[in-house]
């Protein structure tokens, strides 16, 4: 989603760091980018469609500017396109934006016929010329954020120029993430603590319905009523943010093979002075609902999983944008758990937002430190497997299983003495080398990702478990590969899906459950009567082309273990396809919009 990246560098070098930016932002996904900058008391802007390599070849970055703003863009408003891109200039303000003006039609009927004209069809550049024309009033910028602020309905994070400002930047902030960094001689603004994580240790969070007036020797908070608001300035605690993909070809296979590290740091921190039985008590709350999107959701399938077979607690699971219209039943005996890697994605903080007005406690289970989900939730579990670059998510997925895992085990400790919590323990202290058991069968998810490219139809099947990771297996097709892939429930086949099969269907299955494993070999043998060929994932048997088998392991691993292979699979796929793998098109890593 769009990324936001300002600065005020008193060396002249805001144009090269703002560009340094754009390029660390480039892992939320977008279409277009650019850049306005004050040089020789002028505001000039250049923008365009496509990567900020391209936006590079349009810019001398040996220019001199102290002050600069710029802006990777994900189309929501209006195509892809260089005049849709940001910065807007209307009048005497120039910005940026990251969000959605809601009322963008109402207001840009009113400008019209005040004499407005627009360039694009985007809300922002209608955010930018209601600033205008409120700043036109009486040339009073203060004054023109508040009316905006007041008029304005929807989501925003902007970062503003004035013409007649030139030592100052302008940020305002309601339901989309910002973040002010400083160090001794920048000022940076970003979308996320990850972009200048390098660049600064000491920040600022703004809160909603706040804006700030930054130069490069003072910050000055307000409330959108006018109020002077003090802040604290906070130090970075987690440094364990990298850019780099080492030695491997993407992110996404560096993110992968990574795994057998987040993994087990994550699982015996925990477990190291039996820190696990610390985490919230789920099974204290009559109600737990869990509200995620994409990946996390499926996260959230596996817990509830964890949750009601281990532990016997019942469990719903809920996707965000289903769950914020949807009446809910909560009361100071209900757990909400929140579960997002970015800890920004909209619908989920939304849900969190409308959950606050019941008695519901809300637990997050988040990776990036520090960021809105993570601040707003009663409690946070992190997930602590450090950046994930590539849209497509992998470690910090098992990451949240994981987490989900050690809630379920802490609530057996405590209240089911006869469970074997010493095997389950066993079992997590050994997950490195069950990982690296998986992710060492690179040969054969080769070989699969062809047989994959050479299928007109590709099916995911599992129960119970096993189907809530082939859904993460779909998933991770679908967003690597463009393939056209279904997943269903094994059981469900037969009701409607069957007759899609035939001999030019490839079928990737899941079988680790023993309670449902002849169950699911009997759905496999109905697909292979009709002709398709199968790829099975299981902890049984012997291995071969078509067969992986994973270590046996409880359900406290095996998920983990199950999915990796798949991960894997997908990459292969898309790389054999030629996708751009960190940066599947349309798609975007931190989803801040509805
Ligand atoms: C986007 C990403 C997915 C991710 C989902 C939820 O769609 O492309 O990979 O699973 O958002 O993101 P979150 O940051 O809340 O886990």
């Amino acid at each position: 989603m769009c990324g936001i990246m300002g600065i005020i560098n008193k060396k002249g070098m805001a144009i090269k760091k703002v560009i340094e930016g754009l390029e660390r932002l480039e892992y939320r996904g977008y279409d277009s980018c650019g850049i306005a900058y004050l040089t020789n008391n002028k505001i000039e802007t250049v923008k365009t469609k496509g990567r900020v390599k391209d936006l590079k070849e349009l810019i001398d970055t040996d220019i001199k500017s102290d002050i600069a703003i710029g802006h990777t863009r994900w189309a929501t408003h209006g195509v892809a396109s260089t005049i849709n891109a940001h910065p807007h200039t209307v009048g005497d303000i120039t910005l940026v934006h990251n969000g959605i003006i809601e009322n963008y039609l109402e207001l840009k009927e009113i400008l019209i016929s005040k004499g407005y004209q627009f360039k694009s069809t985007t809300d922002t550049e209608i955010a930018c010329a209601l600033i205008d024309f409120y700043y036109q009033e009486n040339k009073d910028i203060k004054k023109a954020i508040i009316s905006f602020m007041d008029k304005v309905k929807g989501s925003y994070a902007i970062v503003l120029l004035c013409k007649d400002i030139k030592d100052k930047i302008f940020v305002i902030k309601k339901d989309s993430p910002l973040v002010i960094g400083v160090n001794t001689d920048t000022v940076f603004v970003a979308s996320d603590i990850p972009t200048i994580l390098s660049e600064c240790n000491d920040y600022y969070l703004l809160n909603d319905l706040e804006w700030a007036s930054i130069s490069s020797s003072e910050i000055t908070f307000y409330s959108n009523k006018g109020e002077e608001q003090v802040k604290e300035r906070q130090t970075f605690k987690d440094g364990n943010f990298t850019y780099s993909k080492d030695k491997y070809d993407h992110f996404m296979l560096k993110e992968i093979m990574e795994q057998q590290d987040t993994l087990s740091n994550l699982i015996n921190y925990y477990i190291e002075d039996n820190k696990y039985l610390d985490l919230i008590d789920i099974s204290k709350y009559k109600r737990i609902d869990i509200v995620a999107c994409g990946s996390a959701y499926h996260a959230g399938l596996v817990g509830k999983y964890l949750f009601e077979e281990e532990a016997n607690i019942e469990t719903q699971v809920y996707l965000a944008s289903e769950y914020r219209y949807k009446k809910n039943f909560l009361d100071e005996n209900s757990l909400v758990i929140f579960i997002s890697q970015s800890g920004e994605t909209a619908d989920t903080l939304a849900c969190l937002k409308k959950i606050k007005e019941t008695k519901a406690k809300s637990l997050g289970i988040i990776n990036v430190e520090n960021s809105s989900i993570s601040i707003a939730v009663d409690e946070v579990i992190y997930t602590k497997s450090g950046s994930e670059i590539a849209v497509a998510t992998t470690k910090a997925y098992t990451s949240q299983i994981a987490v989900l895992a050690l809630l379920t085990l802490s609530s057996l400790a405590k209240h089911n003495k006869s469970y074997d919590i010493d095997k389950i323990i066993n079992e997590l202290k050994n997950i490195k080398d069950d990982v690296k058991k998986v992710l060492d069968d690179k040969d054969k998810y080769k070989s699969i990702a062809k047989k994959i490219i050479a299928s007109k139809k590709i099916f995911f099947l599992g129960r119970s478990i096993d189907y809530a990771i082939m859904r993460e297996g779909d998933l991770k097709l679908k967003e690597i590969t463009y393939l056209s892939s279904e997943c269903y429930a094994a059981g469900e086949l037969k009701h409607g899906p069957i007759s899609l099969i035939d001999k030019d269907t490839l079928v990737i299955a899941g079988n680790t459950n023993k309670i449902l494993y002849e169950k699911t070999e009997s759905n496999l043998s109905e697909v292979v009567a009709r002709g398709a060929n199968i790829i099975l994932v299981t902890n049984k048997g012997k291995a071969n082309s078509n067969t992986i088998v994973i270590p046996e392991r409880s359900s406290f691993i095996s998920p983990i273990l199950e999915v990796i292979p798949l991960q894997l699979i997908s990459y292969y796929t898309g790389v054999f396809l030629e996708r751009d793998i960190d940066k599947p098109r349309n798609l975007a890593k931190s989803v801040t919009v509805e």
